[in-house]
């Protein structure tokens, strides 16, 4: 399979037009600092793109980033404006044509940030087997993925790798596609199911369970949306299974709960965070307005109070008295949120 993904995104593929679903394209929907930093990135590399949502968590400034599966690079030369010319971004990829794109653009996104040093560097590796490069324990503030851990046999390696190689407070945030139920092994088998980011995809509970199992307790959805294959001869293939592109965040945090339980406490938001003036989104369950007492659960606490975002708020209360199970988390699972009422969105353009 692993030969099989390399000639798909090393030779079969040469653009995001040749993909046959839209399984791996992004909505164009992202905000106005993104888009920005998009416009600096070679044409080159931004061709090549084939992740399948934003990876752009909050408040990156001098964070240290490492990209699984960056493919051509273009996740890793947005992050690289988003950090600053004090932090850096490591892609990993296994593949030889995507790395050499992204290699032979370090110079050219050097200049046009304007940094005396690039901050950006590619590594090759299996994402499974980081602990064959160079890279050490608990050194990354955050890692991403886009579209890349579908495409893993060993998903569970993966996650386990990624739990090593982040600082405590540190979190996974990555974007990838979900199926509905357990996709049957003869749809593994097929090249180009797989290749395209769908038949590799996990069923969204088990994707729950390996992410907990590896030490991510409270896996939180941040967005989700349907895709529609647009393809017959491939939709007819996978019959009743539905497919969803979602982006979760899980944070190595020691202390988290397997549940949300009620501690009395609660936080206020500064509206500090960069390009976060009036509400800061957790979650998908949690947007979380500057200057209003927000009641929070222990695991959200921790999750706000053991991390970078540390700074951006005031704490109200303790852990010392346990009020039972917290009523107001909300865990929805992906595909069950607006998106699926309104009848889903098609996926837009790569
Ligand atoms: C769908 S593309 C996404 C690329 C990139 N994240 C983007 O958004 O354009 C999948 C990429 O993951 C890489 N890949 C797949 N499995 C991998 C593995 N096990 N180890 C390292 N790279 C892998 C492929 O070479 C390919 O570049």
């Amino acid at each position: 399979m692993k030969e099989q993904v390399q000639d798909y995104y090393g030779k079969v593929l040469q653009g995001s037009d040749d993909l046959q679903t839209n399984a791996c394209c992004t909505d164009d929907a992202m905000p106005r600092f993104m888009k920005k930093a998009l416009a600096n990135i070679h044409d080159e590399v931004l061709t090549r793109y084939y992740g399948c949502g934003l990876v752009c968590p909050e408040q990156l400034k001098g964070c240290r980033i490492l990209d699984l599966g960056s493919g051509s690079g273009r996740d890793c030369y947005a992050l690289a404006q988003l950090v600053g010319e004090e932090g850096s971004v490591v892609g990993v990829d296994m593949t030889d044509e995507q790395l050499e794109v992204a290699n032979r653009h370090i110079e050219y996104h050097r200049e046009k940030f304007g940094y005396a040093h690039a901050n950006t560097e590619f590594l090759k590796g299996e994402i499974e087997k980081l602990h064959e490069l160079d890279l050490p324990d608990n050194s990354f503030d955050i890692i991403v993925s886009n579209c890349v851990i579908n495409l893993s046999t060993d998903k569970e390696a993966v996650l386990r790798e990624a739990l090593r190689l982040l600082k405590p407070g540190g979190e996974l945030y990555f974007s990838d596609v979900y199926a509905d139920r357990r996709v049957p092994a003869e749809l593994v088998d097929d090249p180009v199911l797989y290749g395209e980011c769908l038949s590799g995809a996990l069923y969204w509970n088990d994707f729950l369970n390996l992410a907990k199992k590896a030490g991510f307790a409270d896996p939180r959805l941040v967005e989700d949306r349907p895709i529609t294959i647009d393809n017959s001869a491939i939709e007819e293939k996978v019959g009743h299974i539905r497919f969803f592109s979602a982006t979760y965040r899980l944070f190595k945090l020691e202390e988290l709960e397997s549940h949300c339980e009620e501690y009395g406490q609660a936080v206020i938001y500064k509206g500090t965070i960069d390009h976060r003036p009036e509400v800061f989104e957790l979650d998908g369950h949690h947007a979380i307005e500057r200057g209003k007492v927000f009641p929070v659960c222990g695991n959200t606490w921790r999750m706000l109070h053991d991390t970078r975002f540390k700074d951006h708020f005031e704490f109200i209360g303790s852990f010392d008295t346990h009020y039972g199970i917290f009523a107001g988390c909300g865990h929805d699972l992906p595909f069950t949120t607006a998106t699926a009422e309104a009848g889903g969105s098609s996926g837009g353009c790569c």
